[in-house]
């Protein structure tokens, strides 16, 4: 009963066979390097001349006609062809060899580059056939390079990381905008600079140490 066993099993295997010889043979078929107009089981003329010479190890099969090498084309397999193709405007150096435009990279010139990469996570994409770093939400500049810290950074603070900035000596805080006064403001005055206290009356000096003198 079974398709393999009993008395179909002969028919069986000959169909089998001829499937599998099938699937061989359109593979071989599908992977021929025969260029354009030059039919497998061609007859070779071991006297053919080919004038000009066939290129790039090409045979010369009958007169004129050149067998190409894997790789290349042409009448005289002058021509090197690259298959996938060279995308983006790539061009074809020698078989399967692209050399891409710039901004453009990958054994086919498939991928998109960007120069010097993309920083801090930042994707590399096409944008209108130029390349560009794509930065997260928290990175900015041409490689992703820039933080961004949403508050600001004030008082000459720098962006270092996305929301954190640097300060210069005497400013504190997520945006640099605390003054730092060494001695604290006393009488209720404000520190509002480095080492720079603004007084409530009637208090004064460096430190709002002094009450005014009333004269
Ligand atoms: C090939 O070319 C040669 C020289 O031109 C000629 O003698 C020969 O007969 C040609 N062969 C065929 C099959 O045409």
């Amino acid at each position: 009963m079974g398709f393999f066993g009993g008395p179909g099993s002969a028919t069986a295997a000959l169909l089998l066979a001829v499937v599998l010889c099938g699937l061989c043979c359109s593979r071989c078929w599908a992977r021929s390097d025969a260029p354009r107009g030059v039919v497998l089981g061609f007859v070779f003329d071991p006297k053919a001349t080919c004038e000009p010479p066939c290129q790039h190890a090409g045979v010369c099969i009958r007169n004129d006609t050149c067998l190409c090498s894997r790789g290349y084309e042409g009448d005289n397999c002058q021509y090197v062809n690259c298959y996938p193709k060279c995308k983006n405007g790539g061009v074809c150096l020698r078989p399967g060899k692209c050399r891409c435009p710039a901004g453009f990279g990958g054994r086919y010139c498939h991928k998109v580059t960007c120069d010097d990469g993309c920083w801090n996570g930042g994707e590399c994409n096409a944008v209108n056939g130029v390349a560009k770093c794509i930065c997260p939400s928290s990175w900015t500049g041409s490689k992703c390079q820039e933080a961004i810290c949403p508050q600001g950074c004030r008082n000459g603070g720098l962006c270092m990381a996305p929301g954190i900035c640097s300060c210069p000596e005497g400013w504190l805080g997520g945006a640099c905008h605390i003054a730092e006064c060494a001695q604290p403001c006393l009488n209720g005055g404000k520190c509002i600079s480095p080492n720079k206290c603004r007084c409530r009356p009637p208090f004064l000096g460096p430190r709002c140490e002094e009450r005014k003198r009333r004269f």
